[in-house]
């Protein structure tokens, strides 16, 4: 089973190397940039091509990981030049969109897929060495749905099956953890900075306490990791917080916000604890 590539970036390099590293063979790349398809091509011990006709002729499954944009656009060419023969598999890795955005190659006759690694990957090199902890997910025809859950087994990464229907809430779960978090940490950070200390100082100084948390959640869940005020019930500490943000009106409707979600979990985690007044406070209106 011979694999192609078309698109030599951080993904396509690193999953091309490591999919050569576990005993699949690559033919080769092709890019928009031909100085990225070599670079591909020798870290995988391919073939850089030249001509997109010769790398489609030569392969069994053909990997799109283009940026999202171009997947649309290098499936379709596919397809109007008709260089796609009957049977290949196509598979691109955008978590973004399902396997639908190929269709036009299934009209041709191709099986179509979306293989998702669940990772975000800055570099080549790094991405290799993430790949090994890396959850995939996986969508589209099952008719040789088997031949990527066979690959994913052989390379012993875990997985999730997923229908056409069910990418965008996958994706946007996997957007508010990675993404929103980052936005979290650059509100807390951007509170210390209200009252002087520097953002990586205050950095440092946060990471033990998110560290923690991560562990508590991974032994715990989230219900069972929350802990301070709300999960207490501390009507006064929160009426303090309230009244430290009185003048940024911005910051406390998020802090609201989040405080009255975390009040939900913290129900569910003790249902006989009296949150009402908490909830009060938090829903007044200034
Ligand atoms: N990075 C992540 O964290 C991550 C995680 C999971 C999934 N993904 C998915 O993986 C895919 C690739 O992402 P990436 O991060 O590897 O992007 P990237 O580093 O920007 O690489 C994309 C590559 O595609 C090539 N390209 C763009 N348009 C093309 C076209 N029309 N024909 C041929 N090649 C073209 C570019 O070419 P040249 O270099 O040749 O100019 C570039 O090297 C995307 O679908 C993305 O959603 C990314």
């Amino acid at each position: 089973m011979k694999i192609g590539f078309v698109g030599a970036g951080k993904v396509g390099c690193a999953f091309g190397t490591y999919l050569k590293k576990h005993g699949f063979e690559i033919y080769g790349y092709f890019s928009k940039t031909f100085a990225s398809a070599e670079r591909a091509a020798r870290l995988t011990e391919s073939k850089a091509v030249l001509d997109l006709a010769e790398l489609v002729k030569n392969i069994d499954i053909l990997f799109i990981t283009t940026s999202d944009d171009a997947i649309k656009k290098v499936c379709d060419y596919l397809v109007e030049k008709k260089l796609l023969s009957e049977g290949k598999i196509l598979v691109h890795m955008s978590g973004a969109a399902s396997s639908n955005i190929l269709k036009n190659a299934k009209e041709a006759g191709c099986f179509i897929y979306s293989l998702h690694p669940l990772q975000a990957f800055a570099d080549i090199q790094k991405a290799v060495d993430d790949l090994k902890n890396t959850f995939f997910s996986i969508e589209g025809d099952e008719e040789k749905l088997h031949v990527l859950e066979n690959i994913l087994k052989t390379l012993g990464n875990p997985y999730f099956k997923l229908t056409d229907n069910q990418k965008s809430i996958y994706h946007m779960a996997a957007c508010v953890v990675s993404n929103y978090l980052v936005t979290l940490m650059d509100y807390g950070l951007s509170l210390f900075a209200s009252i002087g200390i520097d953002e990586r100082q205050g950095y440092k100084a946060l990471y033990p306490l998110i560290e923690g948390t991560i562990k508590n959640i991974d032994r715990l869940g989230t219900k069972e990791a929350l802990t301070g005020p709300i999960a207490r019930g501390d009507v006064g500490t929160i009426k303090n917080h309230i009244a430290a943000l009185k003048d940024n009106v911005e910051a406390l409707d998020f802090y609201k916000f989040m405080a009255l979600k975390t009040i939900e979990l913290a129900k569910n985690k003790d249902e006989n604890k009296d949150l009402k007044d908490l909830e009060n406070i938090l829903k007044e209106v200034e």
